[in-house]
């Protein structure tokens, strides 16, 4: 039988890659704007770091995690990369180093979900993370650099839905609250939120089970039990938003899937249908004990992930012009050979060359060039040799001339730096 991908993990070809490529430069220049650096974690990291930031009753610990054991030690392929980058903020000490620290990482993830459209198993991520700074503006400021991303992609029907989840003295008042909601109509629920409920009740908002959701929908706020100096922390983050003009809804039953976020929590989302039911493009918040949790000091955090793939679903694309390039067509060893010095040549100012090394017929060799979209051809045969040049084939105006071996590379170079005409102008 034939190797295919890993169900849920796949293939990024060529002909995609050009879309990846824009989307990560765009990424990379829009976060350097706010002052991001780039952090590069390993892909596997200690499966205790996932089971004591995200926590033990999260689905993505609970059921999705990649998890193998090598020299006795349980690893895991990590699910998402904010555990990974708090770790290497106190593994390094960042916080003796500087007094805020504002980093961004690019890469996959890996989490057992039933794959479906937007929702995969190996999936990629772009994430930002800022140490060091408790104010709400920091998290007001990331969703507006998010929205001011998503927009210069051509992203439709962006929706920010924002809550606040409050400090661990909000959330015990909360868990009390919700388990006296839940506990009179736990038979409603499934089996898997009625373990849940003692523990953990907060999961059951989370619940995809269509039970959960409906004994969720009128469950109480959790706005309604904020601690005073967490509802400051709220007001000052819409205040900043409005400050923005970043329109946003207040969404008191958004509470996210990990168990790490304190106070602020948000998801972007895109009603573009190319995006089906998997409409979340980003997601984030505060985790201000996260740190502390992991060994470091007390140490604010805020942070947010998107998944790239959404992304690519739902941004829209501009036409792109690839640039201009030569195209060898030799017949015969001697002439081949001199095609692939001149290659290096033309390669050296900085000019894409493909030597056709197979010796074909000539007409194989245009029919390839043809297929590349090339514009300008190299023919080089025993007659062009003998006399010391080569046709120059412009296969747009289909205009050819003969050039001396000692002025081509120079000639092809002013060709290749002329403007080059508009696609399907010529
Ligand atoms: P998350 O909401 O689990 O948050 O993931 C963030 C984004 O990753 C989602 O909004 C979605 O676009 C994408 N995503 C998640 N799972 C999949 C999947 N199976 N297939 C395709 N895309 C997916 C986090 O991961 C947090 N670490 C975000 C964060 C950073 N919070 C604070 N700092």
């Amino acid at each position: 039988m034939a190797f295919r991908a890993v169900k849920g993990m796949n293939d990024i070809l060529p002909e995609e890659a050009g879309r990846w490529q824009r989307l990560e430069s765009s990424f990379r220049s829009t976060v350097a704007l706010y002052g991001y650096e780039e952090l590069r974690t390993p892909i596997v990291e200690s499966s205790d770091l996932f089971v004591r930031s995200i926590g033990e009753t999260t689905d993505v610990v609970d059921k999705e995690m990649y998890s193998f054991t090598r020299h006795h030690e349980s690893l895991t392929l990590r699910p998402e990369g904010t555990a990974g980058a708090a770790r290497a903020y106190v593994e390094h000490t960042r916080y003796a180093k500087e007094a805020v620290t504002r980093w961004f990482y690019m890469g996959p993830m890996f989490r057992a979900e039933k794959p479906q459209k937007g929702r995969y198993r190996q999936f990629h991520q772009a994430g930002c993370e800022i140490y060091g700074d408790s104010g709400p503006v920091a998290d007001a400021e990331m969703i507006a650099m998010l929205c001011r991303f998503f927009e210069g992609l051509g992203v439709g029907g962006l929706k920010v839905a924002i809550n606040s989840i409050g400090s661990s003295a909000t959330r015990q008042r909360y868990h009390q609250a919700l388990f006296a909601y839940f506990e009179p109509r736990k038979a409603e629920l499934s089996p898997h939120a009625q373990e849940r409920l003692a523990v953990n009740p907060l999961r059951i908002l989370d619940s995809k089970d269509e039970r959960d959701r409906n004994v969720s929908s009128e469950a109480p706020s959790i706005l309604e039990v904020l601690t005073d100096e967490d509802a400051a922390h709220f007001r000052m983050l819409t205040a900043s938003l409005d400050a923005m003009s970043i329109g946003y809804q207040i969404e008191p039953r958004l509470v996210r899937g990990l168990d790490y976020y304190t106070r602020t929590l948000f998801e972007i989302s895109s009603t573009a249908d190319e995006l089906g039911t998997q409409n979340a493009l980003a997601g984030g918040g505060r985790y201000d004990g996260m740190i502390e949790g992991l060994g470091g000091p007390t140490t604010p955090a805020v942070g947010f992930a998107l998944g790239i793939e959404r992304l690519l679903l739902a941004m829209k694309d501009e036409p792109q012009l690839a640039p201009p390039f030569c195209y060898f067509a030799s017949m015969g060893s001697a002439a081949i050979t001199k095609a692939v010095m001149f290659g290096q040549e033309l390669r050296s100012y900085g000019f894409r060359a493909e030597v056709d090394g197979r010796d074909k017929s000539l007409k194989s060799q245009l029919r390839r060039a043809d297929n590349l979209g090339v514009r300008y051809v190299v023919v080089l045969g025993d007659s062009e040799l003998g006399r010391g040049v080569a046709v120059l084939k412009d296969l747009v105006n289909h205009q050819q001339q003969e050039v001396g071996f000692e002025v081509l590379v120079s000639t092809i170079v002013e060709r290749l730096r002329a403007p080059q005409p508009a696609e399907g102008a010529a």
